[in-house]
């Protein structure tokens, strides 16, 4: 989500669906992974953006994001000044949890997604956002990609959950259950709370690259409801709003189990 409670999760295709940005590619050739990927020709202003956005964060951060996000975020160190190059990060990655990273032209298939999830490939963009589009873009870059979501690929609990995701998905059938998987996916990879001895914080990337949606989600404006994978899955959300309500895990190792649970239940695993 973004500062303005009207505007669109950075993954939401716009509500006229013109950006291109937002059409899902569906794949004819595998994507380059890992040390394929190139490093691009960003321009100066570009690099400016990268920068603005990482120092806007990594003041919001302490207090608001996972001690196991935290954990990610500096295991990765990822670079304040320059945009990280996709084959740097995918090379830390796989040292700390055998994921890589594959450089994607945008939103994917979802067919195409799950499928990298499932082998433990990480599909980032290498584009960011224009300036004026610092607090909404309509599609995922590479400072939603990289900043928000590989630090918690980094947890090992968490790195084997998103595969499983990615596994389950691909062994969905029908669409009641597909369905139900997306909710999952939504209210924990992109928009997932924890408990952690400190108290209340974020681990999904939604709120972390979005500084309006992390100020917002941990006030008392916020419904906050333990999770299960039942009443996740039961759980329609609002793409256009800021997040309500959201759900709390105790833990990673929560996270999985019980996700691991409701999958075989519905032989997805
Ligand atoms: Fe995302």
């Amino acid at each position: 989500m973004t500062e303005s409670p009207s505007a669109a999760h950075p993954e939401t295709p716009t509500q006229d669906g013109n950006d291109p940005r937002c059409v899902p590619h569906k794949l004819t050739h595998p994507l380059p992974i890992g040390d394929e990927c190139q490093y691009p020709n960003y321009s100066d202003e570009e690099q400016e953006v990268w920068k603005t956005l990482h120092a806007r964060m990594e003041t919001l951060l302490p207090g608001r994001a996972a001690d196991e996000f935290i954990t990610g975020l500096r295991a990765l160190d990822l670079e304040r000044d320059r945009i990280p190059a996709l084959s740097d990060v995918s090379r830390k990655l796989r040292q700390a949890t055998g994921w890589q990273i594959c450089r994607t032209p945008g939103l994917l298939d979802a067919h195409d997604f799950f499928g990298y999830l499932a082998r433990r490939v990480f599909p980032s963009t290498d584009y960011i956002r224009a300036r004026s589009e610092l607090d909404y873009t309509p599609a995922p870059d590479c400072f939603h990609d990289i900043f928000g979501h590989t630090p918690m690929i980094v947890h090992p609990r968490f790195a084997d959950f998103y595969q499983k995701l990615g596994q389950a998905a691909l062994n969905c059938k029908d669409a009641a259950t597909e369905e139900g998987l997306t909710r999952i996916y939504w209210f924990t990879v992109e928009f997932g709370l924890i408990t952690n001895p400190g108290g209340l914080r974020i681990y999904g990337n939604g709120i972390i690259s979005s500084s309006g949606e992390t100020q917002h989600c941990l006030t008392d404006k916020v419904t906050k409801l333990p999770y299960t994978p039942e009443r996740l899955a039961a759980q329609a959300y609002d793409i256009w709003h800021f997040q309500n309500p959201v759900f709390v895990i105790e833990s990673f190792d929560q996270l999985e189990n019980e996700f691991v649970r409701w999958a075989r239940e519905r032989s997805l695993l």
